[in-house]
């Protein structure tokens, strides 16, 4: 099966928002057909809705302005490419994955957060809305943040930024209204000083599995942190795995205002909308 390809394979969300922290199982009703993202599958479309039709060229091809930011990040030396398709918000989306790095793969909380956010584009604002995602990988998340008209910073460590920009030009470039940014974040390091707080608001921080088994679960939440101003919405998808990803979640919960969006049993990826808890 693959993660994408009929548009009847919808999230099992909940049919109500409930808070996580008082959550009641027996209320929680999901719809009939479950969502089960998988990794490293082929994920090419039946139908294409739409296409930013001079995008697929070269980042070369750029404009000359774009060129000093781009060339910043290239080359990405992965000796294996795959092309992956996915569709969402009327575009066909066209991710360049490598399976040498965890960030040159598209994951299954990317998907499920991706499908939550073209559903739920109108009522969470996303028009016009600043965006950071933490973690961003291959890209799919700020593409399709970027798509639905948000103004969209994607970050991630400094060896996958040259596939995540290639990306990002290639499915943005001329079909969107803000042109993403690609910047290094590496989590817990010089936050303050590459993203002040005095300069930098953000409406909403994206995170899809950003927690799994590395040591860098404290930066992370610090980076979570730092990030979030009065008003901000934190929407994080996770594939849950390890007994560290559910200690994670207990810490997190200590700390944001936590509201379990959606979940999906099959694959066990919950989303999460948060926000920090200021007292
Ligand atoms: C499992 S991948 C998820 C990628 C993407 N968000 C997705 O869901 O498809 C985790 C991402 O976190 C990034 N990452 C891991 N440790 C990091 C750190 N210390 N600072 C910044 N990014 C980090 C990795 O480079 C990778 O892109």
């Amino acid at each position: 099966m693959d993660m994408c390809s009929s548009s009847a394979k919808h999230p099992v969300l909940l049919e109500k928002t409930k808070t996580e922290d008082n959550e009641d199982k027996s209320q929680v009703k999901f719809q009939e057909n479950e969502f089960i993202p998988k990794l490293q599958e082929n994920t090419v479309h039946s139908q294409v809705i739409g296409e930013c039709s001079d995008t697929r060229k070269d980042l070369s091809d750029a404009g000359s302005s774009s060129l000093p930011t781009l060339q910043k990040f290239l080359p990405t030396n992965y000796n294996s490419y795959t092309k992956e398709h996915y569709s969402y918000a009327g575009k066909n989306i066209i991710i360049q994955e490598s399976i040498e790095s965890y960030g040159a793969v598209v994951w299954p909380g990317a998907v499920a957060l991706c499908q939550y956010l073209e559903q739920h584009s109108t009522e969470l604002k996303l028009q016009g809305a600043t965006v950071i995602e933490i973690g961003a990988g291959p890209g799919l998340v700020s593409i399709v943040a970027s798509l639905l008209g948000a103004h969209v910073t994607a970050t991630d460590l400094p060896d996958v930024l040259g596939n995540l920009q290639y990306n990002i030009f290639e499915n943005t470039h001329n079909c969107t209204v803000h042109q993403p940014e690609v910047r290094e974040l590496v989590w817990g390091e010089d936050l303050e000083l590459n993203f002040p707080k005095s300069a930098y608001y953000y409406d909403f921080i994206l995170a899809t599995d950003v927690v799994y088994h590395h040591y860098f679960l404290d930066k992370l939440l610090t980076t979570m942190i730092h990030l979030c101003q009065p008003g901000t919405v934190l929407l994080w998808a996770n594939k849950f795995r390890f007994s560290t990803d559910y200690e994670f979640l207990e810490k997190f919960k200590q700390i944001f205002n936590t509201t379990l969006l959606a979940e999906f049993p099959e694959s066990t990826v919950k989303i999460f909308k948060a926000t920090l808890k200021w007292d």
